[in-house]
């Protein structure tokens, strides 16, 4: 396990630019089984995530072959083979196979792929609306098995707008007999760009980014070529790393709609923020105002910010309250900015933080990719050096973060565990 050793203090300046969107990725690379034709997605993330995605598809006999940020992807000969606890349970987002593999070979057997370090993640709404598409499906010794003869349109309403549920639901209708209607379907730009690649295989989808989504299945798809949008949680984690350093940092290769949630919150703060088409300029005040959030689906505030903007409001001017609404485990980053000597009270799903002058570096734990993220930026802000453990976590969802920030002015060492014996 690596882990980074930042020292703080640094004001960061200069021109960042963000790569593709985790959470476009991996739905369009799911999707991309649901063909037998090729794929060609530009603006790939380089990250340990997508490689796990890979190999997820590589077993199921997928071809997938990367060159710089371009991945190429043949699911001529895939297969839809049983998979077992220890694929599924490298990333959470491997379920979204499901979806895919069902509609092209009408039967699948995958194991659970569990909760994770932020919630339990169930897979209901996900079912429920496999059910009303003709799908049975047995959950039995820690597998789902699925298998529908006559795979149909239907409509669903989500209890909730779950984006996993939302991108399964896409992929399963995709080839369905007719119609499907998603009523209360999840709104992220991701899904708007899963529906942008699967129109460009062959597919019927209209809506996303509405609360409906309409898929009129086809028989069958072709090959396609597709960049993926950028990523916007990325984009948001550098807004906040300027404005933690007191820095005037240029965020580029975005698209600034995306990011409003989290641009309105940092302007809010004082943060002083200049858009442009494809990027974002940052500019810090001498301390940030404290404030209010709660996260929500989007176009709400993004809960894969929520530890990242907490970061910021530990120095802020003032007492904030962040409730958590999407995830009931997503405040482990807490324990480790108190360590810091962030004053932080937490109330169920409500943390109560009042602002100090500064932070202190200390030794710290990633617990999680976005927390993990969030401990970097308040390293870059206390005094002395802070060391994070477990940066693999930062790994799954950031290309080179070290890299990128260093090249503005940060000092964070990357340490090999092993080498060093400890
Ligand atoms: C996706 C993102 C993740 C982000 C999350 C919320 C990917 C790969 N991951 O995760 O980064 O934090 O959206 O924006 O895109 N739920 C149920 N039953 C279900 C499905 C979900 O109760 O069947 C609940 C979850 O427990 C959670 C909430 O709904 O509390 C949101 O989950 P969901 O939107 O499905 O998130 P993911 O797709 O897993």
């Amino acid at each position: 396990m690596d882990k980074f050793i930042v020292m703080g203090g640094a004001r960061l300046t200069g021109e960042i630019s963000v790569s593709g969107a985790k959470n476009a990725i991996l739905p369009i690379m799911a999707a991309s089984l649901l063909t037998a034709g090729k794929s060609t997605l530009f603006n790939i993330p380089i990250i340990k995530d997508v490689l796990v995605m890979q190999k997820v598809m590589e077993y199921l006999g997928a071809k997938v072959s990367i060159t710089g940020n371009v991945m190429y992807i043949d699911s001529d000969g895939v297969e839809p083979r049983e998979i077992g606890e220890n694929l599924m349970r490298q990333l959470r987002a491997s379920n979204l196979v499901i979806g895919s593999l069902l509609s092209r070979f009408r039967k699948i057997k995958v194991a659970f792929p569990g909760g994770c370090n932020i919630g339990s993640r169930p897979m209901d709404l996900h079912m429920k609306g496999l059910a009303a598409l003709g799908t049975k499906i047995t959950e039995r010794y820690g597998f789902i098995e699925a298998e529908a003869t006559n795979l149909h349109g239907a409509e669903i309403h989500l209890d909730f707008p779950s984006v996993g549920a939302t991108e399964n639901l896409m992929m399963a209708a995709t080839l369905a007999e007719g119609t499907t209607i998603i009523r209360n379907a999840a709104k992220e730009p991701e899904i708007v760009d899963l529906q942008n690649y699967l129109n460009g295989l062959g597919a019927r989808v209209k809506g996303a980014g509405l609360d409906t989504i309409k898929i009129e299945g086809v028989k069958k798809l072709g090959s396609v070529e597709h960049t993926i949008i950028p990523d916007r949680i990325e984009a948001g984690t550098h807004l906040v790393a300027a404005a933690i350093t007191g820095g005037d940092v240029l965020v580029t290769d975005i698209i600034p709609d995306h990011l409003e949630p989290v641009i309105a919150k940092l302007k809010e703060a004082e943060v002083k923020i200049t858009r442009y088409n494809e990027s974002v300029r940052v500019v810090a005040p001498g301390r940030v105002k404290a404030v209010d959030f709660k996260t929500m689906p989007y176009p709400g505030f993004p809960t894969d910010m929520q530890p990242q903007l907490m970061a910021l409001l530990t120095i802020a001017d003032g007492t904030s309250v962040v409730a958590e609404s999407i995830f009931e485990n997503r405040f482990k980053h807490i324990d480790e900015l108190r360590r810091m000597g962030a004053s932080i009270k937490l109330e169920g799903k409500v943390a109560i933080i009042k602002g100090v002058p500064t932070l202190s570096g200390a030794f710290v734990e990633a617990t999680d990719l976005r927390a993990g993220a969030a401990l970097v930026l308040a390293g870059l802000a206390a005094e002395d050096a802070t060391v994070i453990e477990n940066v693999e976590y930062i790994d799954r969802g950031y290309e080179r973060l070290e890299s990128k920030y260093n090249a503005l002015g940060a000092r964070i060492m990357r340490v090999n565990n092993s080498r060093n014996g400890s």
